[in-house]
């Protein structure tokens, strides 16, 4: 009798364990079906992306699944699809979902500050999209990201000082876009950073905020082609991570700080329209 009973418990166990499991892979399925519906796809590049078929969601095009929790959306990679319409937030109901790329579309929208709800994101690449607007004070809503690529968009006005808690970011990438306005000192507390490119924004006159010389983890940091100016700042020194620096195409005025070359650079652009002068350094400490 206690055999059957027990017996009969792992049976219901087991069926609504299983009832569990299908509920919840058809419903990540869902999820990515409602953020395909406000998706233009001119394409049809997600045609994968369907209920019809017996093609497991952790198949369709651009989708990445975990084995630990089984079967569960991590990675959704879609550039270079021409996608345009709207960037619904409905994809952050995948309680797994890191790393989104959107990159190389035509997505037209201001930034989708909705997606700061992913609760587990931490890439966002909009890179080379037709995203325009200002960068609102509610972008510290996106306090997880690690990475946040932005370049090559229509993003115009002043970086406003929230952007300085984002403390997890290592990449920010704000290249070739419409900014303007003066560089305000928020970057110091970025303690993460690897990489910083501010690049080719025309309209960003502004000095170069000591703050920057305080990030010791920083790799990269790009700022040729923008409106630069006065001196290159001395505390440029304490950048100990450094292997690539561009400051070419701005208004630079000055030399660059004594300290910088004996750092183990390998690559420094200067000012110039063209390069006036043009630096290239491959010193290691260890090699010389
Ligand atoms: C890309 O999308 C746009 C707008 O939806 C459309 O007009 C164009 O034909 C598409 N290009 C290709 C190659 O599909
Ligand atoms: C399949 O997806 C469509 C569109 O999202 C939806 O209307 C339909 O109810 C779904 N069918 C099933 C069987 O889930
Ligand atoms: C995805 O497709 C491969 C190859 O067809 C198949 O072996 C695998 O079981 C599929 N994955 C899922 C989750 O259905
Ligand atoms: C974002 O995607 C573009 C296009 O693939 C790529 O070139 C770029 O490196 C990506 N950004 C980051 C930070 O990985
Ligand atoms: C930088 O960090 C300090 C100390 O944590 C904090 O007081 C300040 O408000 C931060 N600045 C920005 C721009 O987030
Ligand atoms: C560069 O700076 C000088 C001196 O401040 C200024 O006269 C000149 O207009 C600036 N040039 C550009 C292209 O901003
Ligand atoms: C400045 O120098 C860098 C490195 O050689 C080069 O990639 C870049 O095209 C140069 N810019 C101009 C305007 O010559």
């Amino acid at each position: 009798m206690a055999t059957t009973t027990f017996c009969t418990y792992l049976f219901l166990l087991s069926v609504s364990l299983s009832i569990f499991d299908l509920s919840s892979s058809s419903s990540e399925g869902d999820t990515l079906l409602s953020f395909k519906a406000s998706i233009e796809d001119s394409k049809k590049a997600l045609s994968t992306w369907s209920n019809t078929s017996s093609n497991h969601y952790c198949n369709w095009t651009g989708i990445t699944c975990s084995t630990t929790p089984l079967l569960s959306v991590i990675s959704i990679n879609l550039q270079s699809l021409n996608l345009s319409g709207d960037i619904s937030s409905s994809i952050c109901d995948l309680p797994h979902l890191s790393y989104l790329n959107l990159a190389d579309n035509i997505f037209n929208q201001p930034i989708p500050l909705h997606l700061s709800e992913c609760a587990s994101l931490e890439t966002l690449n909009l890179s080379t999209n037709l995203i325009w607007g200002t960068i609102p004070s509610q972008i510290s809503q996106f306090a997880s990201l690690r990475v946040l690529d932005l370049g090559r968009n229509h993003i115009e006005g002043k970086i406003p000082e929230s952007l300085g808690s984002l403390k997890n970011l290592q990449v920010l990438n704000m290249g070739s876009n419409l900014l303007s306005g003066t560089v305000p000192a928020v970057f110091g507390n970025l303690t993460k950073l690897e990489v910083l490119d501010l690049s080719q924004n025309p309209y960003l006159v502004s000095e170069i905020p000591e703050d920057i010389g305080d990030l010791e983890n920083l790799q990269q940091l790009m700022l040729q082609s923008s409106s630069f100016q006065g001196k290159i700042p001395d505390s440029l020194v304490g950048l100990v991570s450094l292997t690539h620096l561009d400051l070419s195409e701005n208004n630079l005025t000055g030399g660059v700080p004594q300290a910088l070359p004996c750092l183990l650079y390998t690559s420094i652009y200067f000012f110039g329209t063209p390069n006036k002068s043009h630096i290239t350094k491959k010193l290691r400490p260890n090699a010389i």
